[in-house]
C-alpha cells in the first residue's frame, strides 16, 4: 500500500513516515518544496515529491502539515487527492494564560476536510506525539481513530496497529473527531503540568 504524507517534512509527518516504512508500507513524503521532500524521504527511507505529486497514485493521503495550514493545503490538493481516502491528524490549539485549549470552531478540522474532498476522511493518531514514535517497538499507547467509511477506517486501523505497541481503537463516526482533536489540548496541559510525554491507554476493552 502506498501512503502519501503531505507535509511529511515536519516532526510528526517524518516520524510517522519512518514508522510506516519500518512497518513495510511504501511511503512518499510530500512537501511544498521538492528538494526538502527528497531530503526527508532519504532520511526515512521513503520517496519525496511535491505535495500534489505525492497524492497521485496514493492509496491513502495523510495530511500532516502544521495544523493551521491543513484546510488551505487540502483546498490546493482537492484534484490531486481525488477520491483517495484522507487521514487527518490535525488538532488546532490556542495557547493562553490558563493553558492550552481547543479552538472554538463548531466542527472538527476532519469534518471540514470532509466538506472539501470527494473521498472518505478518517481522523486519528492525534494523541501520538512525534517524539514517542521513535524506538523499535513503537509507543505503549493506544491509537484512537474515527470515521464514517468502514473500508477507509479499517485501512487506517490496520496501519495504526502496526506503528504502536498499544492498540488501534475504533472510536466511532467522524463526529468523534471533535473530541479526539480536543484531547490534544488535554495532553499538552498534562505534559506541561507533569513534565511528561503522555499518551493514551483506554481500559476495559477486551
Ligand atoms: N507534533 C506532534 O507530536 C503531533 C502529534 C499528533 C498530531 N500532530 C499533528 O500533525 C500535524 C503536523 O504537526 P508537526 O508538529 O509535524 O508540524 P510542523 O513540523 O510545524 O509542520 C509540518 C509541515 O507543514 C508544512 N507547512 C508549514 N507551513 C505550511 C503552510 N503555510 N502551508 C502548507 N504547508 C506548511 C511544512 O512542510 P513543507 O515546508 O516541507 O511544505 C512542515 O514541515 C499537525 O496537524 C499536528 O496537529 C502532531
Amino acid at each position: 500500500m502506498r501512503i502519501a504524507v503531505v507535509g511529511g517534512t515536519g516532526s510528526f509527518g517524518s516520524a510517522l513516515a519512518k514508522r510506516l516504512v519500518d512497518a513495510g508500507y511504501e511511503v512518499v513524503i510530500g512537501s511544498r518544496d521538492e528538494t526538502r521532500a527528497a531530503e526527508t524521504g532519504a532520511e526515512v527511507g521513503a520517496e519525496g515529491a511535491t505535495n500534489a505529486d505525492a497524492c497521485e497514485g496514493a492509496d491513502l493521503v495523510v495530511i500532516a502539515t502544521k495544523a493551521e495550514a491543513t484546510l488551505a493545503t487540502v483546498d490546493e490538493l482537492v484534484s490531486a487527492i481525488g477520491e483517495t481516502p484522507v487521514l487527518s491528524v490535525a488538532a488546532e490549539l490556542q495557547f493562553g494564560p490558563t493553558g492550552v485549549v481547543p479552538t472554538v470552531e463548531a466542527t472538527s478540522i476532519a469534518s471540514r476536510i470532509q466538506e472539501r474532498v470527494r473521498g472518505p476522511v478518517i481522523a486519528g493518531l492525534h494523541s501520538l506525539a512525534a517524539r514517542n514514535l521513535g524506538g523499535d517497538e513503537g509507543p505503549e499507547e493506544d491509537v484512537l481513530v474515527c470515521g464514517d467509511d468502514l473500508a477507509a477506517k479499517t485501512l487506517v486501523l490496520e496501519l495504526a496497529e502496526r506503528i504502536t505497541a498499544g492498540r488501534a481503537i475504533d472510536c466511532g463516526p467522524l463526529a468523534s473527531a471533535r473530541a479526539l482533536e480536543g484531547l490534544t489540548a488535554v495532553i499538552v496541559n498534562v505534559n506541561k503540568r507533569y513534565k511528561a510525554h503522555a499518551g493514551v491507554r483506554l481500559s476495559g476493552i477486551p
